[in-house]
């Protein structure tokens, strides 16, 4: 598979349902982020944008990046409609070509999970690399498969959280883990269908 393959999947996967009007933000984000107080944050895979726009919304600067131009085009929509072109910077990017440039406060990685090639320990590791000292590193993944999700292959198997942090090599002396669990959560999907479902969520802190 290579880059126009993954383009094309992901660009389907947006085009294929109609605009989110007012998309949510992920609720780990929200438990995690409520209390901090707003700097620059990097959403990594941002999707249609909720999480940005929640983080705007406090006063965080944003920059949002997704590979499909679709979902990209259509956060910019919604950041101009809002008046938030000041806080948010939606980016076509790859990470499987390049880790976006700047250092930051926070960073999030919500279910960044993709049937095509992405070193996602190499993206995660280097997310944890442009921290600034104090900021942290959210990563949400997948713990369980939604009834409605792109992938429903029996044999998905879900890395735990701190595999996933096994895999970033940190050196204890400069990342802390804060938090490594399996939540579960009510879930709703498209046209508002419910399931339970369950998250593998890594908060990682730079302490130095
Ligand atoms: C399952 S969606 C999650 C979207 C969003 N974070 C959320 O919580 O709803 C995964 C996202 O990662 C993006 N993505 C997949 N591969 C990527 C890559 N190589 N570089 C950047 N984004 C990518 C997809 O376009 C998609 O928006």
């Amino acid at each position: 598979m290579n880059t126009t393959d993954t383009i094309t999947f992901w660009d389907g996967v947006y085009a294929a349902r109609p605009a989110v009007t007012d998309p949510r933000p992920n609720d780990r984000l929200t438990e995690t982020v409520t209390g901090l107080p707003p700097g620059e944050a990097l959403d990594l895979g941002c999707g249609d944008g909720g999480d940005a726009l929640w983080l705007a919304r406090r006063g965080w600067h944003v920059t949002a990046v997704d590979i499909s131009a679709v979902a990209v085009g259509r956060l910019t929509g919604l950041v101009r409609s809002r008046g938030l072109q000041a806080q948010v910077a939606a980016l076509r990017h790859d990470l499987h070509d390049a880790f976006p440039q700047g250092r930051f406060d926070l960073i999030c990685a919500h279910y960044l999970h993709t049937p095509f090639e992405l070193d996602r320990a190499t993206v995660l590791r280097a997310a944890a690399d442009a921290l600034r000292p104090g900021g942290r590193l959210l990563v949400v993944d997948h713990g369980s498969t939604a009834p409605w999700s792109w992938n429903q292959d029996p044999d998905a198997r879900y890395p735990t959280p701190r595999q996933v942090a096994a895999g970033l090599d940190l050196d204890p002396a400069t990342w802390t883990i804060e938090r490594a669990d399996t939540p579960r959560r009510i879930a709703t999907g498209p046209g508002g269908r419910t399931a339970e479902v369950t998250d593998h969520v890594l908060l990682i802190r730079r302490t130095t």
